[in-house]
């Protein structure tokens, strides 16, 4: 979730479920929910696509931002042993100290997969991360232009800023783009109720579900490929 936030550019929120997120200089909205940012992530993004029950979860992800929805799934297959492949799309990464900060002590940050996107970060693009059962690549990519695989992901994470803010990943051109990069079977969730993204998602042939949302929301939505 993305709310529009009075605190200042950069600031970091503590969020009732003792996780923290951050307010984006560039968009000037939280990065995750000021409700709470893993509780959100846990029950969105991680739950509401089914990843935490996938034998072989492979997620993509729009975009990256501070990382705590990867870390979410991180915590979750590392903890019953599933193997995870995840690709994320982010155009505007945050300064690596902003990931550390808002991390720290939280879950996935022990992991040493956290510890070496942290070293990478900045570096070569796309950031790439292997360590046994995980692979994760970082594309600084604008999710409009990207070349996107096709019919592979079990999971796509549709995270950016609020509609209002960042309209255009949000778009019915987009949103269609991203459907094809669905294996059968996948699953679209996204933090949003919005009638023009259920509209989108819709007509891009998928089956669209409101579901109940995570803490300070109503519902949200999740989108079957058949
Ligand atoms: C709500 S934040 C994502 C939070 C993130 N999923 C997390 O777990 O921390 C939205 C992110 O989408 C990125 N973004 C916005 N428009 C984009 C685009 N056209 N292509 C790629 N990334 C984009 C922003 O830079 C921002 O980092």
């Amino acid at each position: 979730m993305t709310d529009a936030d009075p605190s200042p550019a950069g600031a970091i929120l503590l969020t009732p479920d003792g996780s923290r997120t951050a307010v984006s200089a560039r968009y000037g909205e939280a990065y995750g929910s000021r409700h709470g940012a893993a509780a959100q992530a846990r029950h969105v993004f991680v739950e509401g696509s089914g990843t935490h029950a996938h034998p072989t979860p492979r997620v993509l992800e729009v975009g990256f931002g501070l990382g705590v929805n990867f870390r979410a799934t991180l915590a979750e297959c590392a903890r019953r042993g599933a193997p995870l492949e995840y690709v994320a799309y982010e155009f505007d990464p945050a300064p690596v100290d902003l990931l550390r900060e808002v991390a720290e002590g939280g879950e996935g940050s022990e992991h040493s997969a956290w510890e070496e996107l942290l070293a990478g970060w900045g570096g070569p693009a796309p950031l790439t991360v292997r360590v046994p059962g995980l692979s994760l690549t970082v594309r600084c990519e604008d999710i409009r232009t990207a070349q996107l695989p096709r019919e592979w992901a079990t999971a796509l994470y549709l995270d950016g800023f609020s509609p209002a803010r960042n309209p255009e990943v949000w778009t019915p051109e987009v949103v269609g783009r991203l459907a094809s990069a669905l294996a059968p079977g996948g699953v679209l969730t996204t933090y949003s109720a919005a009638g023009h993204v259920r509209r989108a998602l819709t007509g891009a042939g998928l089956e669209v579900e409101r579901r109940p949302g995570p803490p300070g929301k109503r519902e949200h939505l999740r989108a079957v490929r058949r």
